[in-house]
């Protein structure tokens, strides 16, 4: 498993297009439902093909996606380019980086990727550097229950059991970083959304 580039998050791979997009049927309701707006300057976050980016970008005034993956970038501009979309400027990076990568946005978004940050503390306070004032700050995990319970177009899929976190453990990991948790949101079938915001200092 040595073909990732280097920072690359444990089991967060993409997977085939096909039982991702029956899983996420729906990207604008998940968008709506952890709060991302229109007029909002958002950053999707380990982007990958951009299934949510496109949405995003149709809501939000900016978008800057960001991946570690050029492969999976360049799926995601074509998605963007394809649907005429102009407003979404595309980085290949760490998400460490994200403060230095981006300038100030109203939102972070970051889904199915946080299960497998090894220092989730300091992705949380690169997060807080890159927001505004009263920026979010969104985390959408897979719930932490067995890999086989949640099977999609009849095949167990997400990531192994043992990565995955509850609720609770992805709230506690944001928790010193200067972020102040606001909600959980259920994503069903399989997904929760934790949001937080940015705290005044
Ligand atoms: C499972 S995919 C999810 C993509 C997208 N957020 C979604 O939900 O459709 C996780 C993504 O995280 C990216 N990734 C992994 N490690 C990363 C890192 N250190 N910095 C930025 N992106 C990373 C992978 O390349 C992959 O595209």
């Amino acid at each position: 498993m040595s073909d990732h580039p280097p920072g690359f998050f444990q089991g967060t791979e993409m997977p085939a297009a096909g039982w991702w997009e029956a899983l996420w049927a729906d990207p604008v309701a998940v968008l709506r439902e952890v709060g991302v707006q229109p007029g909002m300057d958002v950053i999707d976050l380990c982007s990958g093909d951009g299934w949510f980016t496109l949405q995003i970008a149709k809501i939000a005034r900016r978008v800057l996606a960001i991946d570690i993956d050029p492969d999976l970038m360049d799926v995601a501009k074509r998605r963007l380019m394809e649907s005429g979309i102009g407003n979404c400027v595309f980085v290949v990076g760490d998400a460490y980086d994200v403060a230095r990568l981006a300038g100030s946005a109203d939102f972070v978004f970051m889904a199915n990727a946080f299960h497998g940050v090894p220092d989730r503390a300091r992705l949380a306070k690169a997060v807080r550097a890159a927001l505004k004032g009263n920026g979010r700050f969104a985390i959408v995990n897979w719930h932490k229950r067995p890999r086989e319970e949640t099977p999609v177009l009849g095949e167990p899929r997400g990531p192994k059991t043992e990565l995955r976190m509850s609720p609770e453990e992805t709230i506690e990991s944001v928790m010193d970083s200067g972020l102040e948790f606001t909600k959980i949101v259920e994503l069903p079938p399989y997904h929760y959304g934790a949001v937080f915001k940015r705290s005044p200092n």
